[in-house]
């Protein structure tokens, strides 16, 4: 049978997942320094790390080209339609959050707003949900310039320390909900490769509770 091969969100997620590998006793010295290689091997050869940006970590293993994967709840909410996701790493901890400058009255004004976000079909079903009629303009990143600009009334973004908020004058409004890194697993090889599956997941989890309990 194929090595298994686990997609591995490129940035913050990386180096807590090799942790994470590390504590599960699953040797990982070539993501520790990647350099431009976008396929390592991992558990002596026994696995292959594929490094990818999230969405197409999710991309990878919904179509089975990559059995498992590690990516963050957000991207999963914004992208995922077939997955099955195994376990909370609970690393990569943050929120999806409702910011914008402090006297932004957004949830009692029935008027039109404007949001602008990378993450237009989280936003739109939060939206929907609170029945706030809003207009959604799709930013790539550093989304807090928007409201700073004035091409929004408010983001939907992620919040980890409050820092970038804090520094560009903006405040979370409102909090959306938790977000963590997950493993994901594709659905057809989470029948056809079983045993191999579980036995993996049963020592990430343990790891990735030590991670836990280490903050
Ligand atoms: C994320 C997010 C916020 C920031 C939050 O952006 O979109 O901008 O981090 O982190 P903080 O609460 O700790 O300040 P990222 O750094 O991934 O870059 P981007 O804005 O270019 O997407």
């Amino acid at each position: 049978m194929s090595k298994l091969k686990i997609a591995i969100t490129k940035g913050r997620l990386l180096e807590k997942s090799a942790e994470m590998f590390e504590l599960a006793g699953i040797e990982c010295e070539a993501l520790r320094n990647p350099g431009r290689q976008l396929v390592l091997p991992i558990g002596n050869g026994m696995m292959e790390a594929v490094l990818a940006k999230s969405a197409d970590v999710i991309t990878y293993t919904e179509r089975g080209v990559c059995e498992l994967g590690i990516v963050g709840k957000d991207t999963i909410m914004e992208h995922a339609t077939n997955l099955y996701e195994i376990l909370d790493l609970g690393f990569g901890r943050c929120r999806f959050a409702v910011a914008g400058k402090p006297d932004t009255d957004f949830f009692t004004d029935g008027s039109r707003r404007v949001a602008a976000t990378k993450y237009i079909n989280v936003s739109k079903r939060y939206f929907e949900r609170k029945h706030i009629d809003a207009e959604l303009i799709k930013i790539e990143g550093s989304v807090e310039l928007a409201p700073l600009l004035g091409l929004a009334d408010v983001i939907v973004d992620l919040v980890e320390t409050g820092s970038t908020l804090k520094a560009n004058g903006l405040e979370i409004l409102e909090e959306v909900c938790p977000v963590s890194a997950r493993l994901v697993v594709n659905t057809a090889a989470l029948k056809l490769r079983k045993r191999e599956i579980e036995e993996l997941t049963t020592k990430l989890a343990a790891a990735a509770k030590e991670i836990e309990s280490k903050k």
